[in-house]
């Protein structure tokens, strides 16, 4: 089985650490280790793995490089995007570059914006997933929601494929999902999130891609069938890459398949998405607040404070996010934290 690592997004709502030139997958955010480094160690305990194929923009290509020796991963493939173009594109890259000297293997695709707790929980999910892949269906790994939560997939399980097995079809995958659906998702007890990971044959996915997205499909072949070698890196021919319509994968092709299926995954997953996210996930001290970096809190609760360098002190404040970098302070009330994208999107200049 061959990880193809998606290292392309930009995580605006980690802004100020997040930036365009340094993006939060790049980041020791929960570790000392980044969330892409986390990623490759996680994949190292399941056996048979094979070394992975790293998909990200060309101007994150020595950090990628650097951080991937840094796990002893120097044997990877890294494909080079000119620009992003979502992440139906980057796994298409990834499956012909997996299908080149005709071989036809099981891809694990993973975001490197995620956290399992579990790991062992996470490798029996991809166990039987391997198998469905095998046999060419095209897996998702489904997550039970514990809130309402607009910003993921969410995947209406259909029934078991077989009784000794987890795995049930897909009646309904619905991405993105407006709040009122979302909520009614939620309640009716029979969606689960779509984690963002899916598992299937290379040349499986390149079928259905070319069935409901044939201009990615053929601008993803033209960009990878004019790559060139640039030092170790693979790089893309970026007129093709440029002109692909960018599109996620579950835009794409998970909402149209009819070769979808549902793994479940309790394995403690969560998505380092915002400030809050990582409050909700670090640990605290007695009074509820998350600290990195030099801090000193005062009679103040549930706060995330986060400093790169000088001493960060606060006091009688409570939920808030403070961020400190050497060039921005950032501060927000935690529940408005997801809405840092925002600002960001104003302030282009200063990313
Ligand atoms: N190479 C490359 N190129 N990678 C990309 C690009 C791109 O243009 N765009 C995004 N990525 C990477 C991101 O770095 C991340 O690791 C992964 O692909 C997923 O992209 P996101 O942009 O983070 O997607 P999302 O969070 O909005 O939604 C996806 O994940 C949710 C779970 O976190 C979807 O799959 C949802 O259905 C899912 O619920
Ligand atoms: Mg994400």
């Amino acid at each position: 089985m061959i990880p193809v690592i998606l290292s392309g997004g930009s995580g605006t709502r980690l802004w100020p650490v997040s930036r365009k030139t340094h993006p939060k997958q790049f980041w020791p955010l929960v570790s000392d280790l980044s969330l892409l480094q986390m990623t490759c160690q996680r994949l190292q305990g399941y056996a048979g793995i094979q070394p992975p194929i790293v998909v990200c923009n060309s101007e994150h290509r020595f950090f990628v490089a650097h951080q991937l020796e840094e796990m002893g991963q120097q044997d990877a493939a890294i494909l080079l995007e000119p620009v992003g173009r979502n992440t139906a594109p980057a796994i298409a890259v990834a499956a012909l570059h997996a299908r080149r000297n005709g071989n036809d293997p099981v891809m694990l695709v993973l975001p490197s914006d995620h956290l399992i707790s579990d790991p062992d929980s996470f490798y029996r999910s991809l166990e039987e997933a391997e198998g469905l892949s095998a046999e060419g269906y095209l897996v998702t790994f489904g997550v039970v929601p514990n809130r309402v939560e607009t910003g993921y997939g969410y995947i209406k399980a259909g029934s078991k494929l077989s009784e000794d097995m987890d795995a049930c079809s897909i009646d309904r995958f619905v991405e993105k999902p407006a709040l009122a659906e979302a909520t009614s998702f939620v309640e009716s007890g029979a969606y689960y999130w779509n984690s963002g990971m899916f598992m299937f044959r290379a040349s499986r996915f390149l079928d259905e891609l070319e069935r409901f997205s044939p201009d990615i499909f053929s601008g993803a072949k033209a960009a990878y069938d004019g790559s060139t070698r640039d030092l170790d890196f693979i790089r893309l021919d970026e007129a093709p890459f440029a002109g692909i319509p960018g599109n996620s994968v579950d835009y794409a092709v998970m909402e149209h398949t009819d070769k979808g299926v549902v793994v479940p995954l309790d394995a403690g997953w969560s998505d380092v998405g915002s400030w809050s996210s990582l409050w909700e996930l670090g640990e605290k001290d007695g009074f509820g607040n998350v600290t990195r970096g030099d801090v000193l809190a005062l009679d103040s609760e549930n706060c995330y404070l986060h400093s790169d360098g000088r001493l960060l002190a606060v006091i009688g404040v409570h939920d808030l996010v403070v961020v400190d970098t050497p060039d921005v302070v950032m501060i927000a009330q935690r529940d408005f934290s997801q809405r840092v994208g925002e600002l960001v999107s104003e302030l282009d200049d200063v990313q």
